[in-house]
């Protein structure tokens, strides 16, 4: 399935620390891209520089205009997957999503636009209580590919994790300048 991320921003405060959790979880559980509006730019580097030391090819795009996303992706044949803690339960949904060929999840930073409940093709709750984007879009990710992203192998890294029972094995496939 191919994956992608839309995260609307509305804070009037920026808030990086989060912004970069949001895009470093796309990345890890498998989604190809993000797009994130409001943003700080040098979120670009952060990203590039994930890239550089642990592989794959993430891509983050700092957008403008997140309807124009939604509508030319949904022209595509794109399903809208908005995640709101106001949606239908994901227990419910979660099959449905598995059997969909190109998605594009919708998370929010503050308050979304109304607009967005009703161009999304699924409005999807991880639990009707408040948390976060950084959390709801783990489990989404996970949900619909149910752990098989924690097989894929990030290509062209500089250091790649030799899992260990107690303590760290990093190899470094190139020396870093
Ligand atoms: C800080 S929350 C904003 C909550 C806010 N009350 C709203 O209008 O949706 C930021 C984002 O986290 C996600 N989120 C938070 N709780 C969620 C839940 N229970 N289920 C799904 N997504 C959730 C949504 O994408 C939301 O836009």
């Amino acid at each position: 399935m191919k994956i992608e991320v839309l995260r609307i921003g509305q804070r009037i405060v920026r808030d990086d620390r989060v912004t970069t959790h949001v895009a470093l979880v796309a990345r890890s559980f498998g989604a190809h891209k993000i797009y994130m509006n409001e943003v700080n730019p040098d979120i670009e580097k952060t990203i590039s520089d994930i890239n550089k030391t642990w592989g794959g090819n993430f891509k983050i795009e700092i957008i403008s205009d997140w309807k124009k996303i939604i509508r030319e992706r949904k022209n595509t044949g794109v399903k809208i997957v908005h995640l709101t803690m106001y949606g239908q339960n994901i227990n419910n949904i979660e099959a449905k999503i598995r059997n969909e060929d190109k998605i594009l999840i919708v998370v929010g930073a503050e308050k979304v636009p109304r607009e967005i409940y009703e161009l999304a093709d699924y409005n999807i709750a991880v639990g009707n209580q408040p948390h976060s984007e950084v959390s709801a879009l783990g489990v989404l990710l996970d949900r619909i590919q149910q752990g098989k992203q924690f097989e894929s192998k990030f290509e062209n890294s500089e250091r790649v994790i030799i899992p260990q029972e107690h303590g760290k094995n990093v190899m470094v496939n190139k020396t870093t300048d």
